[in-house]
């Protein structure tokens, strides 16, 4: 039995394998519309959300399976005390497979060593979001036709924004990758992931402030919110909020065929102008979230199709 906490616990085969497995179920959606009958998800989010819950349930349900669903931290026991460990636990005889999101960094390793069936990481504090990576990695494989030779912009919040984090881990792996980090100097990516995986892994990498002067060399934008919840006073959220926005007039500087990704929710990042722009992927990374899901759950059920 195999949960997924951290997406560098999935090898290069594997990503490939539930990406070939993503183009099948886009390409053959009613092969697997009873994959998983008689299972059933249980999405248990601590923490707000709106893709990741509905996704992995609207993936469960595409796969026929049933989903039961703790949607807040509120409606539960956690409210009176009880332990992620015995959350844990009590969830796994009443499902196959649990999905986690969990303000505490850590939180869904913790239910993953006490359950009995797999935990799937849904987000944990400023830490982790494996299955948006794998949104990520369909969506620039879809768009690229490839996961290497890119130069990759993250912009925004790198210190809280755990996407960012998963996505530099899996793509750390890839050849001819080249990180474009751009944020504040107060929201930069923090420096065990730098250490540990950029530099570890000899992989060129430019750190600026400067949004102008490196957007036209990437072929990828991946475009955060500046993470509020995260923040330990508002004023500080206020002065950040604004650091980058994303114009018309700015995208006049990238590539012709610069992909730009984000994993939304999006507050003032991205001007709605520029929605229509064929550059835009995010919210084809919506529908991507979805699929890969439904490639995970097959994956980590074991099921045969
Ligand atoms: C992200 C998250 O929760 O980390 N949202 C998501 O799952 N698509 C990004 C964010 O909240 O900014």
């Amino acid at each position: 039995m195999r949960s997924l906490i951290d997406i560098a616990e999935l090898s290069i085969e594997e990503i490939d394998e539930l990406l070939q497995r993503a183009e099948d179920i886009i390409a053959n959606p009613k092969k697997y519309a009873h994959a998983c009958d008689g299972k059933k998800l249980a999405t248990l989010f601590f923490e707000p959300s709106t893709r990741t819950r509905l996704s992995f349930e609207a993936a469960m349900y595409e796969l026929g399976g049933n989903v039961i669903s703790m949607a807040s931290a509120g409606s539960s026991s956690a409210t009176k005390g009880e332990s992620v460990a015995d959350t844990a636990k009590t969830v796994s005889c009443y499902a196959d497979v649990i999905a986690m999101r969990h303000p505490k960094e850590g939180a869904p390793y913790v239910a993953s060593i006490n359950a009995s069936i797999p935990v799937i990481n849904a987000g944990d504090g400023g830490h982790n979001h494996p299955t948006q990576t794998l949104a990520d990695l369909l969506t620039i494989y879809r768009e690229k036709g490839r996961l290497n030779n890119l130069t990759v912009g993250f912009c925004g919040d790198l210190k809280f924004g755990r996407t960012v984090h998963s996505l530099i881990t899996a793509l750390s792996r890839y050849t001819g990758i080249k990180f474009v980090l751009i944020s504040p100097d107060e929201l930069k990516l923090p420096s065990y992931i730098k250490k540990d995986i950029i530099q570890k892994n000899n992989l060129e990498y430019v750190q600026t402030t400067d949004f102008e002067a490196v957007l036209p060399e990437l072929d990828i934008l991946y475009m955060t919110r500046v993470q509020r919840e995260r923040f330990f006073n508002e004023e500080d959220y206020v002065r950040l909020k604004d650091s980058y926005i994303l114009t018309p007039d700015k995208m006049k500087l990238a590539k012709a065929d610069c992909s730009v990704l984000h994993p939304l929710p999006r507050v003032n990042e991205i001007s709605v102008a520029i929605d229509n722009d064929p550059r835009a992927c995010y919210f084809k990374q919506v529908f991507n979230g979805k699929i890969m899901r439904m490639s995970l759950i097959l994956k980590l059920l074991e099921v045969e199709v």
